[in-house]
C-alpha cells in the first residue's frame, strides 16, 4: 500500500509500541489518527506528528466503550473522509493463574484487549470496502500462539485476535481489503510497569528483549508489502511449530516455567507496580 497521503487510526497510541507505530507511519506521510485514554500524551505526540509534516488528530478514546469506537471512527472519516488503516494495539497485561484470576479481571481484559479490537473492526470494513482498500492490523503477542503459566487470562485475549484475523482475512478476499497479526515478543515498553495482577507481584519480561520502534517498523513493512503474520524472532517459529507437531512438549516447557517460579509470578526489579490506570 501506497502510504504518503493515506489515513491511518492507531488504539494505544499514547505510550509504546502504539506511540512508535504512530511515528512510523507519519514518516512515511500517513495523516495518523491517534486514540487511547491520555490526552495529553497523544496531544504531545501529535505535535511531533505534525512537525513531521503529517495531519494528525487525537480522540480521546477507551476502548472497553463502543460508543468511543463508534465517534473514533466517526471523527477519523469526518476529518480525513477515509480510513486506510487501523491499528489495533491498545491493550494491557495481566499476570495470575486461572484460579487467582476473578470474573471482573477476566471481562476487563476482554473488553480490552478483543472486544476493542472486534467492534473498531466492524466499524472500519464498511468505510474500507467502500473504498475497496483498506488494511486491519492486530497487535497480538506471542503468548497468542503459546500460553505459559500466569499469563492464561492474557493469552486468551491474544489467542482470540489471531482467530479473528484470521477468518477476517479469508472474508476479505477479492475487497481489496487485508488484515494482519503482529506477533511482538517482550517489548521494552510501559507494559509490565502497567500489567494487573490479583495481588500486586508482577512478571518481567522473558526472552529476547525488542525495542517498541522494531515492531513499528514491522507493521509498517507489514502494511506496505501486506503480510500475514509478523513474527520477529526466528526461534518463536520454531517453538510454535514443535508444540503445534509436539503438544507435550509444550506443556513440559510450561511446568519447568511454573516450578522455576516457584509457583508465582516473577517479581520485577524495582519500586512496587504501578496502581491501577483509570
Ligand atoms: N510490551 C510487550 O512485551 C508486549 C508483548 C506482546 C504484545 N504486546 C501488546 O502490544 C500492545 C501495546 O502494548 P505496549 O507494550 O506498547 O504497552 P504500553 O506501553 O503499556 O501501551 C499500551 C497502550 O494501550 C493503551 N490502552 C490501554 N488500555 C486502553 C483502553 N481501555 N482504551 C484505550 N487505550 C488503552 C494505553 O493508553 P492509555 O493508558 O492512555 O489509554 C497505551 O497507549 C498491547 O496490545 C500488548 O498486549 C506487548
Amino acid at each position: 500500500m501506497q502510504l504518503a497521503g493515506s489515513t491511518v487510526i492507531v488504539t494505544g497510541a499514547s505510550a509504546g509500541i502504539g506511540r512508535e507505530t504512530a511515528l512510523a507511519f507519519a514518516r512515511r506521510g500517513a495523516n495518523v489518527v491517534l486514540a487511547a485514554r491520555r490526552e495529553e500524551r497523544l496531544q504531545a505526540l501529535a505535535d511531533r506528528l505534525r512537525r513531521i509534516g503529517v495531519e494528525a488528530l487525537v480522540v480521546p478514546t477507551d476502548v472497553a466503550r463502543p460508543q468511543e469506537i463508534e465517534r473514533l471512527v466517526q471523527a477519523a472519516l469526518d476529518r480525513f473522509g477515509r480510513i486506510d488503516v487501523l491499528v489495533n494495539n491498545a491493550g494491557f497485561g495481566f499476570s495470575g493463574t486461572i484460579e487467582e484470576t476473578t470474573e471482573a479481571d477476566m471481562r476487563e481484559l476482554w473488553d480490552v484487549n478483543y472486544m476493542g479490537a472486534f467492534l473498531a473492526t466492524k466499524a472500519v470494513l464498511p468505510t474500507m470496502r467502500s473504498q475497496r482498500r483498506g488494511h486491519i492490523v492486530n497487535v497480538s503477542s506471542v503468548v497468542g500462539k503459546l500460553a505459559f503459566p500466569f499469563h492464561g487470562a492474557y493469552s486468551a485475549t491474544k489467542f482470540a485476535l489471531i482467530g479473528m484475523t484470521e477468518a477476517l482475512r479469508g472474508e476479505l478476499e477479492g475487497s481489496g481489503v487485508t488484515a494482519t497479526v503482529v506477533l511482538p515478543a517482550s517489548t521494552r515498553t510501559e507494559f509490565f510497569d502497567v500489567q494487573r495482577t490479583h495481588d500486586g507481584h508482577v512478571s518481567a519480561p522473558t526472552g529476547p528483549v525488542q525495542s517498541p520502534a522494531v515492531v513499528a517498523r514491522a507493521i509498517v513493512r507489514s502494511v506496505v508489502r501486506p503480510t500475514p503474520e509478523v513474527n520477529l524472532v526466528p526461534a518463536f517459529r520454531l517453538a510454535f511449530g514443535l508444540s503445534a507437531f509436539f503438544p507435550f512438549l509444550r506443556d513440559m516447557a510450561g511446568r519447568q516455567f511454573y516450578r522455576r517460579s516457584g509457583g508465582r509470578p516473577r517479581r520485577a526489579p524495582g519500586p512496587d507496580p504501578a496502581p491501577r490506570r483509570e
